[in-house]
């Protein structure tokens, strides 16, 4: 089998290098002896984090999708435009695909399996949910006997990396994002990572694997880490929940949310000690119940391992022709933001006079809203009050109405900070 990878930076760098450093391994388990041949780069003498003696270097990556010796295509370059045109091109030219890129898979998924699949080719993508986390083949393989309820996950290494930082070290968040630049691990927009799009793809892809529907990017909600802020983090800890940033999906009476968004989750849940650039996904099966599966959720290497476990796959031929169950879904219904149900973190600044929390419950009641737990800090220079209050089980629609109506009140002094609670039972 004769491998072309489009991208040699941080993950095509790192496949070279894992063939190279398990080639025995790799070979006893895919029974064949596995060669890249080709490699597409934008500037061909940049240094690169892997040897390239025996790769042929080209700036023109149409001359690896339209190479006849070539039967496996790695799409390690990212991007939707010239990727999607790539991936395009190598279906066609009946070669099979593999690729990390969760931005083309969550917005072209739909189209690229149906062309793989009327090309007779496989179009496989596992390193792109969770980096090395072979999240993808245990959804289809290991849970193939269950109905999956719901799946949860820390799914973007940066944002992980960032929090985790920001919360042990009081480092600054720009500081810790150059970071994370610098170890590979940010996409090359890193907008993506802070404000949940990478999570948002991610999401989308998970849940249409665990669900059985289509790909419906469009519908994740999301919202990012940047409007997480330090007196948040206090108070979730005196609640008892660190602050993760999560992607949810969840399959309620026949239909279906997806959310992405910062979450309060108890401390003593294993997903809230899952630190640093490592992700895990909780995933609930009706058969086996609640599974966890953690791991470096980017990085060359890490990421690497997940896509030469599709390279094997491909080429022991134990890559069934419809691999996802897609075919024959429809898109599933979602439920619509205001219908979410969900326990809420509320943070508020009030003028300290008799009265205010009087009020505020006054809301919640019409509401149906009741508090869980309430925390009042000392009253500041100002004199207002840091409130901090856990409500229950509520619909976010009615969560929304009444923070709108407590808003308009004068003792409150700035905008009403809402979100996530997730229990996960
Ligand atoms: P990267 O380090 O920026 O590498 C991208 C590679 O693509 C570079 O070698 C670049 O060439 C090459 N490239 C870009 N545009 C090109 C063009 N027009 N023609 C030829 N070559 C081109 O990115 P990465 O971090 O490896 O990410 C690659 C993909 O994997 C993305 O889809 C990303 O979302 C996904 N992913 C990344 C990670 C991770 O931990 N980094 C984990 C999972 C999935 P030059 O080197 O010459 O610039
Ligand atoms: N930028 C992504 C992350 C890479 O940080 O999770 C892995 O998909």
């Amino acid at each position: 089998m004769n491998i072309g990878i489009l991208g040699l930076g941080t993950v095509g760098g790192g496949v070279v290098n894992v063939l190279n450093k398990n080639q025995s391994e790799i070979a006893r388990r895919s029974g064949a002896s596995i060669q890249v041949t080709h490699a597409a780069v934008r500037d061909i003498n940049q240094d690169r984090i892997c040897p390239t003696d025996d790769l042929q270097l080209t700036q023109d990556p149409f001359e690896i999708v339209n190479n006849t010796n070539i039967d496996i295509v790695l799409e390690l370059m990212g991007g939707t435009g010239l990727a999607k045109e790539l991936v395009e091109t190598a279906i066609k030219n009946g070669k099979h695909v593999i690729t990390a890129n969760k931005a083309l898979i969550a917005t072209h998924g739909n189209e690229l399996l149906a062309l793989a699949k009327d090309n007779n080719v496989h179009l496989l993508f596992e390193a792109a949910v969770a980096g090395g986390i072979p999240i993808l083949k245990s959804l289809e393989q290991g849970l193939s006997a269950n109905k999956i309820e719901m799946l949860a996950g820390i799914i973007n290494g940066t944002g992980n990396f960032i929090l985790t930082e920001m919360r042990d070290k009081g480092r600054d968040f720009a500081d810790v994002l150059k970071e994370a630049q610098a170890l590979g691990y940010a996409e090359a927009d890193p907008t993506f990572d802070v404000e949940g799009i990478d999570a948002a793809h991610k999401l989308a892809i998970l849940a249409s694997i665990a669900f059985g529907c289509e790909l419906q990017f469009d519908k994740v909600s999301t919202e990012g880490i940047s409007k997480i802020e330090g007196e948040d983090v206090t108070f979730a800890t005196e609640l008892g929940y660190s602050i993760k940033h999560l992607g949810i999906a969840k399959q309620i009476d026949g239909k279906m949310q997806m959310r992405v968004h910062p979450t309060l989750i108890p401390k003593t849940r294993l997903l809230a000690n899952v630190d640093g650039v490592m992700n895990a996904v909780l995933v609930k099966g009706n058969a086996v119940g609640p599974t966890l599966y953690y791991g470096a959720g980017a990085g060359d290497e890490a990421t690497a391992s997940a896509v030469i476990a599709d390279l094997v796959d491909i080429i022991k031929g134990t890559v069934s022709d419809d691999i996802l169950g897609w075919q024959s879904f429809e898109t599933m219904p979602h439920q619509t933001v205001d219908e979410i149900e969900s326990i809420f973190y509320l943070r508020l600044l009030a003028t300290d006079k008799p009265g205010v929390l009087a009020d505020i419950t006054t809301v919640f009641a019409k509401h149906n809203i009741s508090v869980e737990a309430v925390i009042q800090k000392q009253i500041d220079a100002q004199n207002n009050a840091h409130i901090a209050i856990i409500t229950n089980q509520v619909k976010t629609g009615e969560i929304n109405a009444a923070v709108n109506e407590i808003q308009k009140n004068d003792f409150i002094q700035e905008t009403v900070k809402i979100i996530h609670v997730e229990t996960l039972d």
